[in-house]
């Protein structure tokens, strides 16, 4: 059967998924997996990280990337994206998408014959999830900490919830009213054994926190809220202040693009506690542990 990437919950078992990929990481991994096939990248939405991670891993196992986006593609005229799968299916070993509504990745998946990889949908970011967790057990050790999501609850947070579920994870989140995660997703992975507290003051949520995470206030797509998020969101910025409530050697991590004077200080973010640049750099790392998994029996 194809497997997919749509969710973090398509993984069998998560943990040893990342313990596998950081020690990927360290070892001179030769073997080329991915020779002499390709993997589209489909964008319909802007990237830097997701674009050019996938084009060196793919590069780095012996395949290649071809990328289309809305724009150049004849998505953008309205080709259904059930042809747009069929056809990609065809030419390439592999379909990362990303999009706006998470339907969309989820007809890609189902008439695509080859593995599709969730490169981002408004719902949710997995794999940027895959980064971020091999980051924490890179530089704390350990995967158990007390993790603090500061700020929108959109799909990086979505993403951090379902990870506390898979892995019985301890989550305090701090939310302005009207900005709360997916509750059915809470719900589901507080069923799974994970700790999560919500609330919508951010010195509560980072408490004697160890890993920190925030994310812009407006996502791709909501740019016309901007002005009315930046009232709403008052307080939730990640400064020297705020972060002074956390535990001292707690990391900072966010997935970037960061809105300096927004949703983190320039001083946190260029400061001794942010891991944001070995997380960045992390994201090839998970992909190309990734794709591996994809092709694999
Ligand atoms: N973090 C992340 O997905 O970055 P891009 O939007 O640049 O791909
Ligand atoms: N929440 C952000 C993540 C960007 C990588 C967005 O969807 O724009």
């Amino acid at each position: 059967m194809t497997k997919h990437f749509l969710s973090l919950r398509d993984i069998p078992n998560l943990r040893e998924f990342i313990d596998d990929a950081v020690v990927a990481k360290t070892q001179e991994v030769t073997q080329k997996e991915w020779a002499g096939k390709s993997l589209a990248l489909v964008f319909e939405k802007s990237s830097t990280r997701t674009r050019v991670s996938f084009q060196t891993a793919v590069f780095e196992l012996g395949g290649q990337a071809v990328e289309l986006n809305s724009q150049t593609s004849q998505l953008g005229r309205g080709e259904p994206l059930k042809d747009t799968a069929r056809v990609l299916s065809g030419y390439c070993d592999g379909i990362m998408f990303r999009t706006s509504a998470h339907e969309r990745i989820e007809t890609m998946a189902q008439f695509s014959s080859v593995p599709v990889i969730n490169g981002l949908t408004d719902w949710l970011h997995p794999c940027q999830l895959l980064a971020d967790l091999m980051t924490v057990k890179e530089v704390k050790g350990s995967l158990e900490q007390k993790y603090c999501w500061l700020g929108d609850g959109n799909n990086m947070a979505n993403s951090w919830i379902n990870a506390a579920g898979l892995l019985g994870l301890d989550l305090s989140l701090a939310c302005p009213e009207g900005y709360l995660p997916d509750m059915e997703l809470v719900e589901q992975a507080r069923v799974l054994g994970a700790t999560i507290s919500l609330t919508e003051d951010p010195k509560q949520a980072i408490a004697s926190a160890t890993v920190i995470n925030t994310d812009v206030w407006a996502s791709m797509g909501q740019e016309q809220e901007k002005e009315k998020r930046k009232k709403d969101f008052q307080g939730y910025c990640l400064d020297r202040d705020l972060l002074s409530s956390a535990e001292s050697s707690a990391i900072v991590l966010h997935c970037l693009p960061a809105y300096r004077g927004l949703e983190i200080s320039d001083d946190v973010i260029e400061g001794d506690a942010s891991r944001v640049w070995k997380q960045a750099a992390n994201r090839k790392h998970a992909q190309k542990h990734l794709l591996r998994w994809l092709i694999s029996a």
